[in-house]
C-alpha cells in the first residue's frame, strides 16, 4: 500500500496538468484522495460534462464545424454543427427537467444510433442526472433488470431503429421491459415513422410534442468532480451483470488525454468509431472524449455489411475520415468480402486505424494495416475495458509505426501501471503468461459497482490486494511489449461483447426442462469466441429438437438476439473438479476437436482419472 501511495504521487502532476485542461467551474486544489478501492480525482473541483462536450465549442470559435455527419443504410444523410448540437442538447434537457430529472437520478436510454441519442446523454448530465445507455440489441428481460435495477423514473427510447433493412420495434421492447415497472413514470419517445407504435396516456410522450421548438437555454449543473455520469452494465462472473458506475472530472480527463495521445485527434480530424453508443467505446470514443476535443465525427445507423459490403468504405472516402476506429471482428467480416470491395474506393484520407474489443490477431492486423491503411496508418491496438473508461496499453503517439508489433498493444499510457503475475501476485518474467493487473489509480477509474460497493471490492480489488484486477490473461516478450490473451475468468468475448458463462447458465437453468448447464465460448472464425451450451436435461426427460429450440430461444429472449448460440448439446454429466466447479475448458476442447492437453495445469483439486473419464463420457455423448 506504501508503495502504491509513493507511484501515486509521482503521476501526480501528470494528471494535475491534464485535468487543467478541463473547463472547471470550480477549479480543483486537490488531485486525487485515494482510500482503496475508490478514487476522488480532482475531488473539489465542480465542472459539468455536457458544457465541456458542448458549450465550450458551440458559444466558441467551433460554433459552425460540424460535430457528426449522420448516415443511415438508405443513405439518408444530416450533419448537426456544434452549435445544432448544443440547442438539441438544451431542447432535450428542458423537457427532463420538466419531466422531473435531476441530480441523482438515473436515465435509461434505449436508442438506436441517432444522434438524438448522443443529445440525450448530454442532456441527462447538463441537469447533474445520471445516465444508462441501454444497447438496443438488448431484450425486453436485459432492459427491465437494467431499469430495476437503476430505478429509472424516465426512459428515453425512440419508435424504432433499422439494421440490415429491418425495423426493430424499440418501443414495443420498452413496454414490454416496464409493464409492471414500479418506477417508471415518463418514457419519451423520438418519432421516426409516423404512427408505428402504440403510447400510454399520461405516462408516454412524443419527443414532437414535448421537445421545444423555440431555442432555449437550460444551465448547465455544476457537479463535484465525482458526481456519476454514468452507470454502464457488463457481464461478469456472477449471472447479474454490474453497473459500472463512472464520475465526471476525472473519467472525462482520462477519455481527453487517452484520445489525444492514441489517435492524436485534433480540431483537423475526421474521426469515425463505429462502437455503438450502447458500449463504453461508445460512451467514451464517440460522446465523451472526441466532445471535448471539438473533431467531427462520422455515426452510421446501420450494420458494416449493409446495403453493401462497401458501404462503409464509401462512407470514409465520402467523408475524408482521418481516424477509423472499429473491432477485429468487423474486420474479419471484411476480410472475408474481399478487397475489391475496399479497393473501389479511395481511402488516403486515412492517417490512423484504431481496433478494440478482443485480441487482434497478427493476419487481421496485417490486412488492416496493408488493405485499408495502405501501409501509411499505424494501428492503434487499444486494450481497455469498461471499468477502465478509456484506453490503458496502447501505442501512443510517440511511437513510430517501425515499432507496432502485429498483435500486440504495445506498452501502456502515460500514467498507467500494468504488471503480469502469477496465481500469488508475484510479478512474472517477460515470455511468462500471467494475470493482468494495474498497480496504481488512474483518472478514468471507475468509481464502483452500482448499489454494491462491497462487489466492486471483492470482484476487482480483492484477488491480489493493493492492485485493480483486469480479469484478463496478458504477457510481456522480451523487450516488454504487452500481448492480450484473453479472458481469465469466466467471461466470454462474442464479437467484442463480454457475455458471463453464469449469465447465460442462469437462463437455460431457469427452463423447467433444465437441471445444469455449461456455457462455452468456442473458437468462430467471424466473431472471435461462439456461444455454445451444454445442458443436463431433467431426469427422466429426452430432450428434442424442442427443446434445443426452447434453449435458444430462452437465450436470445432474456439477453438478446447478439448473443443467439451456435449450439445445444444435452448431456448427462458434466466434468467438474471435486469441488463441483464445471470445467469448461474440456468442453470446449471437445468442440474444437483439440487435445485436453497437460492435464496438470488443469485445477488441482481435480483427479486426473475423474478428468479423463468425464471428458470421454462427454465425447461419446456427442458423438
Ligand atoms: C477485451 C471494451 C485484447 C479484454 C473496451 C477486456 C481486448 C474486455 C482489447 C473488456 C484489445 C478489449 N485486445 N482484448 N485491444 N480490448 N479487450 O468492457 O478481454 O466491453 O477485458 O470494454 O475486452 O470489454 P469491455
Amino acid at each position: 500500500m506504501i508503495a502504491n501511495i509513493k507511484q501515486v504521487s509521482m503521476y501526480e502532476n501528470l494528471w494535475r496538468e491534464q485535468g487543467k485542461k478541463l473547463p472547471w467551474f470550480k477549479p480543483f486544489t486537490r488531485v486525487l484522495d485515494w482510500q482503496e478501492p475508490v478514487a476522488a480525482w480532482f475531488g473539489d473541483g465542480e465542472i459539468n460534462a455536457s458544457y465541456a462536450c458542448v458549450d465550450v465549442h458551440a458559444l466558441g470559435e467551433r460554433k459552425n464545424k460540424i460535430a457528426f455527419y449522420w448516415e443511415d443504410e438508405k443513405g439518408n444523410s444530416l450533419s448537426w454543427t456544434y452549435l445544432k448540437l448544443y440547442q438539441e442538447v438544451n431542447r432535450i434537457s428542458d423537457v427532463l427537467k420538466r419531466f422531473g430529472v435531476k441530480q441523482g437520478d438515473v436515465v435509461v436510454i434505449y436508442m438506436p444510433m441517432v444522434l438524438e441519442a448522443i443529445a440525450t446523454m448530454l442532456a441527462v448530465v447538463r441537469l447533474g442526472a445520471t445516465h444508462t445507455v441501454v444497447f438496443s440489441g438488448f431484450s425486453s428481460q436485459a432492459l427491465k433488470d437494467r431499469i430495476d435495477d437503476t430505478k429509472a423514473r424516465v426512459v428515453v427510447t425512440a419508435d424504432m431503429g433499422l439494421r440490415r433493412g429491418k425495423v426493430i420495434k424499440l418501443k414495443d421492447i420498452v413496454d414490454a421491459a416496464i409493464v409492471d415497472s414500479p418506477t417508471v413514470q415518463t418514457v419519451l419517445v423520438l418519432e421516426r415513422t409516423q404512427g408505428s407504435c402504440t403510447m400510454k396516456a399520461g405516462r408516454d410522450h412524443f419527443f414532437h410534442d414535448v421537445v421545444s421548438r423555440e431555442d432555449v437555454y437550460v444551465a448547465p449543473l455544476p457537479v463535484v468532480s465525482t458526481n456519476p455520469l454514468f452507470v454502464l452494465y457488463t457481464s461478469g462472473t456472477t449471472g447479474q451483470p454490474k453497473g459500472i458506475v463512472h464520475g465526471t472530472g476525472g473519467y472525462l480527463t482520462y477519455a481527453r488525454s487517452a484520445l489525444t495521445w492514441t489517435f492524436g485527434l485534433n480540431d483537423e480530424s475526421i474521426y469515425w468509431c463505429t462502437a455503438d453508443l450502447g458500449w463504453i467505446t461508445g460512451h467514451s470514443c464517440v460522446v465523451y472524449g472526441p466532445l471535448q476535443l471539438g473533431v467531427s465525427q462520422i455515426i452510421y445507423e446501420g450494420s458494416p455489411d449493409f446495403p453493401h459490403p462497401g458501404r462503409w468504405w464509401e462512407l470514409i472516402e465520402k467523408y475524408k475520415v482521418t481516424a477509423f476506429y472499429t473491432s477485429p471482428t468487423v474486420l474479419r467480416m471484411f476480410m472475408r468480402f474481399g478487397i475489391e470491395w475496399v479497393q473501389r474506393h479511395n481511402l488516403s484520407s486515412l492517417q490512423v486505424l484504431g481496433s478494440v474489443g478482443e485480441v487482434i490477431n497478427p493476419q487481421v492486423w496485417k490486412w488492416y494495416h496493408e488493405v485499408i491503411g495502405q501501409g501509411r496508418c499505424p494501428i492503434v491496438d487499444t486494450w481497455w475495458q469498461t471499468e477502465t473508461g478509456c484506453f490503458m496499453i496502447a501505442p501512443t503517439l510517440d511511437r513510430e509505426e517501425m515499432s507496432l508489433k502485429p498483435g500486440s498493444a504495445t506498452f501502456p499510457l502515460p500514467g498507467i501501471e500494468p504488471e503480469i503475475v502469477d496465481v500469488h501476485g508475484k510479478p512474472v518474467p517477460f515470455g511468462t503468461k500471467g494475470f493482468l493487473v494495474i498497480k496504481t489509480p488512474w483518472p478514468g477509474m471507475s468509481l464502483g459497482v452500482f448499489g454494491d460497493s462491497e462487489r466492486f471490492k471483492q470482484v476487482y480489488w480483492s484477488k491480489f490486494p493493493g492492485w485493480y484486477y483486469t480479469g484478463d490473461y496478458a504477457m510481456r516478450d522480451k523487450e516488454g511489449y504487452f500481448w492480450l490473451l484473453g479472458r481469465a475468468d469466466e467471461v466470454l468475448n462474442i464479437a467484442g461483447h463480454r457475455i458471463g458463462t453464469a449469465e447465460v447458465e442462469s437462463v437455460v437453468v431457469a427452463i423447467d426442462e433444465i437441471a445444469e448447464a455449461a456455457a462455452i465460448g468456442v473458437f468462430d472464425e467471424l466473431k472471435g469466441e461462439a456461444l455454445v451450451i451444454f445442458a443436463i436435461p431433467r431426469q427422466g426427460l429426452q430432450p428434442g429438437e424442442e427443446l434445443k429450440i426452447k434453449v435458444v430461444q430462452s437465450v436470445r429472449e432474456h439477453i438478446g438476439a447478439f448473443v443467439t448460440p451456435r449450439g445445444v448439446y444435452f448431456v448427462e454429466k458434466l466434468p467438474k473438479t471435486r469441488s463441483g466447479k464445471i470445467m469448461r475448458r474440456l468442453l470446449k476442447a471437445v468442440v474444437e476437436g483439440n487435445q485436453v492437453g497437460d492435464v496438470s495445469t488443469l485445477e488441482d483439486e481435480a483427479s486426473m482419472d475423474e478428468v479423463r473419464s468425464s471428458f470421454n463420457e462427454l465425447k461419446a455423448a456427442i458423438l
